[in-house]
């Protein structure tokens, strides 16, 4: 995919606020601090089209992006960190189940599930993995920031995700890195197969 045009669209919460263009949807979702704004700003190729935060909850509404006026990414607000208050901590969930009940018919073509490789995925990926399945949304995962381990770790930690998720033969997992740019073209081509369902 060549990004011709990547543009904010529109910070929203409400169903009501999100962009009514009609455009197919690849949304991401994943902990806080797993680095759902740095993908989205390496697909891109923009340096600050997505607010990356070194402490979690960066993100807390939801963003669209256009690219090229065609698709929107969509940056979800991240789940489990740890510090923050109950109500705070239910409207983040809230905020992310109401954009997939509202999108997942017709919007949302793929969510990305994003789980950092250095760790398991913890209790809250799994609900929210087996959730989506429930769902039954096209799901990708994508274990990030694959730059902080060596290479040779990089096969036995995806095989760990893959049986800690219970993941079918046929479901990969992709590695990634937004700051030495691996993966970029496997997930893009993710993305091109899902915008074309
Ligand atoms: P919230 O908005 O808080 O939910 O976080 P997020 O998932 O959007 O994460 P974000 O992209 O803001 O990144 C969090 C931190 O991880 C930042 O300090 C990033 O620079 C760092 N980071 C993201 N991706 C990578 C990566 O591939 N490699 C390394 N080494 N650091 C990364
Ligand atoms: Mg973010």
């Amino acid at each position: 995919m060549i990004v011709k045009k990547a543009e904010h669209v529109i910070t929203a919460v409400k169903p009501n606020q999100y962009p009514a263009t009609g455009y197919p949807e690849i949304a991401f979702v994943g902990r806080s601090n797993v680095g759902k704004s740095s993908i989205i700003n390496t697909l891109a190729n923009r340096k600050n089209l997505a607010r990356v935060g070194s402490t979690p909850g960066k993100t807390r509404q939801i963003n669209f992006f256009n690219i090229n006026d065609v698709f929107f990414l969509v940056d979800l607000p991240g789940y489990g960190f740890a510090n923050v208050s109950k109500d705070l901590k239910a409207s983040w969930e809230n905020i992310i189940e109401t954009y997939l009940y509202s999108r997942k018919e017709n919007a949302l073509k793929l969510i990305v599930l994003l789980v950092d490789i250095r760790h398991s995925p913890s209790k809250d990926d799994i609900t929210m993995h087996q959730w989506l399945r429930g769902f039954g949304l096209n799901t990708l995962i994508i274990a990030t920031k694959a730059d902080k381990i060596s290479r040779s770790q990089i096969t036995p930690r995806l095989n760990d995700i893959k049986k800690v998720l219970q993941l079918g033969n046929d479901e990969k997992v992709i590695p990634f890195s937004a700051e030495k740019r691996i993966g970029i073209e496997a997930v893009w081509s993710e993305i091109d197969i899902n915008l074309e369902r």
